[in-house]
């Protein structure tokens, strides 16, 4: 695959592994972030080895994993050198205490101390360690310091109890990870993102529906959250896992549904990115018991809202991203919706072409403006969400005769 740029390329992570249960998601860990393009590694502490081997962090990390200060007298200065984010996960309460008390008596500590860039913590533990005031404490000043934290999540821990203190899952680890490094042009600022397909249903069991599996729409909402957004995702049915860092989730069936949710969220709204694919028409009669099997069927179908359409003529809209969805390369169709439905830029995919379009994890993608259009190759559709909040950073930043965000958001406030 062309271009499959990777926010963690050549990123060098030092991995802090602390004695706690959750060190055997350390591999999976590893493996992911390997995935992901960074190169890591890997310190453990003592207390680590009894959950899990150095072997198989050494496998998973194809590096030398590091344990002992006195291996070589100078690992806790030049690891820290070589390294671009520090991990610790899980991180024990013990380590924590260490980090926010400034105890430096083993390699992960001293490298910790000796380290001068950004370091992110998965707090691991039981819910009793979690709750004690001591530790609260050291978490306060570890954040205070700037130190990133990621959960501890609740449910079943290590013991049977329910609680808050399982480490943060290995995809929200990550997701932090790309966010340290991403560029936080949407700080603040409030999108709505849609995805998926609608349904419309016919009778109780039956309904219209489309291909789309809300891959697009989902990429968008964490490459949103990456870049410092309020994000606010409306999904139709879909099967991919919820991005973790949402302001809010509503999920939706019909078409109506989408459009009111849209339009509940939307004041004080600065962009609303339409990746979804919603359906375009309903049938005039939704049964209320199954429709009995006959020779032939005919179903009258009325149009579904066209919520694009309805947000683009609203007097102080945001700054609004359409998808046109074409079968073939019609990007005169795609320029004519961008004029109709009155969005700042649409984005043309071709759901015919190959690796584009509809439930693959790329996508072939033109964006386009008034007088601007910008042909990417086929890429990954996190990369191709990359793309357009570059195009609508670029462009917000350029609004020349539109009113800047926060004098829309003062407007919407006085009416
Ligand atoms: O979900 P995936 O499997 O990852 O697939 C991604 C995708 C192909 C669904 C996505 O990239 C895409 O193209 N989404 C838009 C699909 C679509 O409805 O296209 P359209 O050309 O019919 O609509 C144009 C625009 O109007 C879209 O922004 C759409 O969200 C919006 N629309 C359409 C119909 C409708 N009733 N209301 C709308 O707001």
């Amino acid at each position: 695959m062309k271009n499959k740029k990777k926010v963690l390329k050549n990123k060098k992570i030092l991995l802090g592994v602390a004695g706690g249960v959750a060190a055997y998601k350390s591999v999976d860990l590893v493996r992911r972030l390997k995935d992901e393009g960074a190169s890591v590694n890997v310190i453990m502490t003592d207390a680590s080895k009894n959950f899990i081997t150095p072997l198989s962090l050494e496998i998973a990390a194809g590096n030398k994993v590091y344990s002992n200060l006195f291996d070589d007298p100078m690992s806790h200065i030049n690891l820290p050198k070589e390294t671009d984010i520090m991990l610790i996960a899980p991180a024990t309460a013990n380590i924590i205490g260490k980090f926010a008390n400034g105890i430096a008596d083993d390699l992960l500590s001293t490298c910790f101390l000796s380290f001068k860039g950004r370091v992110v913590i998965a707090p691991s533990m039981n819910w009793r360690m979690y709750d004690n005031p001591i530790f609260q404490e050291n978490l306060r000043r570890l954040t205070a310091y700037g130190i990133i934290q990621v959960g501890p999540d609740k449910g079943t821990l290590a013991c049977g109890e329910e609680g808050i203190g399982r480490m943060a899952d290995v995809s929200e680890i990550i997701e932090t990870i790309k966010s340290a490094f991403s560029k936080k042009d949407f700080f603040k600022k409030k999108v709505i993102v849609t995805a998926g397909p609608t349904r419309e249903y016919l009778d109780p069991v039956r309904f219209l529906s489309n291909r789309s599996s809300g891959k697009m729409g989902y990429a968008l909402a964490r490459a949103c959250i990456r870049r410092g957004a309020e994000v606010i995702l409306v999904s139709g049915p879909s099967n991919i896992e919820k991005p973790h860092g949402l302001k809010a989730f509503h999920t939706v069936e019909t078409t109506r549904e989408m459009r009111d949710e849209v339009f509940k969220s939307l004041p004080a709204t600065d962009v609303v990115i339409m990746a979804a694919a919603p359906a375009d028409f309903s049938p005039e009669k939704e049964e209320k018991a199954k429709i009995e099997k006959s020779g032939r069927l005919s179903v009258n179908f009325k149009s579904a809202p066209d919520i694009l359409s309805e947000l683009g003529k609203l007097k102080n809209k945001p700054f609004l991203v359409g998808f046109a969805a074409e079968t073939g390369r019609r990007l005169d169709r795609a320029k004519e919706k961008l004029i109709r439905k009155n969005a700042d830029i649409v984005v043309f995919n071709d759901v015919t072409a190959p690796c584009s379009g509809f439930d693959v994890d790329t996508n072939k993608i033109t964006i386009i403006r008034k007088n601007k259009e910008l042909s990417l190759p086929v890429m990954t559709k996190d990369n191709a969400a990359e793309a357009i909040l570059d195009a609508v950073s670029g462009a917000i930043g350029k609004q020349g005769g539109r009113q800047p965000i926060r004098k829309l958001r003062a407007n919407r406030r006085r009416r």
